[in-house]
């Protein structure tokens, strides 16, 4: 999940540049191996598992790179997620840094109630209301529909890339077209509208896109999703946002309402694309660990795990601010200070795994922090492993001669964006 705050359109989608303003290059791009953390990251392995960082903007930070003091920091909610309250210097030009250290701005900025649905970016009691909302919406019933709705849609896309060739760039013509359309269940799109809710959720996150053409699919996914508020209350189906609609008492506003589907869609196609794309690239490169999988396919949960913890495709985009002195690992962080979770480094934490630079499908299973950890833990994560399964699954036993179109060096990756994957993963199966 990004951390970018900004409601509207922009919420929905993250601007390709912004880490890499504030980070060092070698804390933002991965190395010579595509799966590793970025090489800043991995020099700074033993050095603390909480330590200084200065970002670009002339703020200071504190990264937190083991798995203990990252699960100490998210599961304490006076390191605050609230984005309008607290404002997180990663996200600060440098005028309001300097404007901050010389007290000219306030620290915690005067706002008695947030009226936005925003939760992953608010603290308790706002965000409890939210979250226990949705969650109710998460039902076992509901996923378990969606699963098999989730393996039409998987074998509906391989069967139209064999029946176009031979090859295929499987970014847009499987990993984001999967996650894309389970939103649109989820939220319950109509079958009518979809191509368009598509194609303006696919503008809206290439990182290709002009920066303006992205603004404007932002702003119709917007207006596309206020309307479809509007369309649920009059008539309501057996969708997500028709059960909050039901549900909840006092009521959500249409305003609430919309955030919290783009919430929705913020947080489960970028990340759930990713994991598609780069996981099979990961495997590609594996071949010992694809055969294993192909030879048994009950290992596919523990495979969904582990490639969780071994690609860590959110890379710096869990922050905290803390609201009081707060002391972590023995580390003294003062009121105000911005944390940032090394997620793929705290995955890799060498108190935790054995050989933690290395993918073993066949690991016992040990919890990773890939989904988060503590009261905003991703309440998308169970619906995410059902994709993962379904998404991975078909396409290995389906295509068993899948293989990379080009050189593993020249497949794109994202660098430049909080979430890490590949642009396009060429491949061929003939
Ligand atoms: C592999 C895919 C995914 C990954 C790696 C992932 C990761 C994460 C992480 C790390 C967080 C915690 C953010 C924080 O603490 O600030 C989070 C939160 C969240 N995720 Fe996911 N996520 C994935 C898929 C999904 C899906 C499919 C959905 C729903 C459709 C979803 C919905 C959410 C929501 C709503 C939150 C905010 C929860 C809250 O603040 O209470 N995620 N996710």
């Amino acid at each position: 999940m990004t951390a970018s705050g900004e409601r509207t359109s922009a919420s929905t989608t993250e601007s390709p540049t912004a880490m890499r303003r504030l980070l060092p290059a070698d804390m933002v791009e991965r190395g010579k191996c595509p799966f590793d953390p970025p090489e800043g990251l991995r020099r700074r392995r033993g050095q603390g598992a909480v330590q200084p960082l200065e970002l670009a903007n002339g703020a200071s930070a504190w990264l937190v790179t083991s798995i203990e003091a990252a699960r100490a920091v998210m599961a304490d909610v006076r390191f605050s997620s609230d984005r309008v309250r607290y404002p997180d210097a990663t996200k600060l030009q440098p005028h309001e840094v300097e404007e901050l250290a010389a007290g000219k701005a306030a620290l915690t900025p005067k706002v008695d109630s947030r009226e936005d649905g925003m939760f992953v970016f608010m603290d308790p009691p706002e965000h409890t209301r939210l979250r226990r909302l949705l969650t109710g919406q998460f039902t076992v019933r509901r996923m378990k529909a969606l699963e098999s709705h989730i393996r039409d849609i998987a074998v509906q896309h391989i069967e139209a890339m064999r029946a176009a060739g031979t090859e295929a760039d499987l970014v847009p013509a499987y990993a984001l077209p999967i996650p894309s359309l389970v939103i649109c269940e989820l939220l319950g799109v109509d079958y009518a509208d979809r191509d368009q809710f598509q194609e303006r959720t696919a503008i809206a996150l290439n990182s290709n896109t002009p920066d303006d053409e992205r603004a404007t699919a932002g702003m119709e996914l917007y207006g596309f999703i206020q309307d479809l508020v509007s369309a649920k209350r009059k008539e309501p189906g057996d969708d997500i946002l028709s059960g909050l609609i039901h549900d909840a008492d006092p009521p959500l506003t249409d305003a609430q309402l919309t955030d919290v589907a783009l919430v929705l869609l913020g947080a489960g196609h970028e990340t759930t694309a990713n994991m598609l794309g780069l996981g099979t690239f990961a495997l590609l490169e594996h071949p010992e660990q694809l055969a294993a999988l192909r030879a048994d396919p009950a290992l596919l949960d523990g495979a969904i795990e582990e490639l969780l913890r071994y690609l860590s495709i959110i890379q710096m985009g869990v922050t905290r601010v803390a609201t009081e002195d707060l002391t972590v690992d023995g580390v003294r962080i003062a009121a105000g200070s911005t944390v940032i979770i090394a997620t793929p480094e705290t995955n890799r934490d060498p108190e935790h795994w054995d050989e933690p630079d290395r993918l073993d499908v066949l690991r016992p299973r040990a919890s990773h922090l890939a989904f988060g950890h503590g009261i905003h833990q991703c309440l998308g994560q169970q619906l995410a492993r059902v994709e993962m399964k379904v998404g991975l699954g078909e396409l290995v036993t389906r295509l068993p001669d899948l293989r990379l179109a080009v050189p593993a060096d020249q497949v794109p990756l994202r660098n430049e964006m909080l979430i890490f994957g590949v642009h396009s993963l060429p491949v061929t199966w003939a």
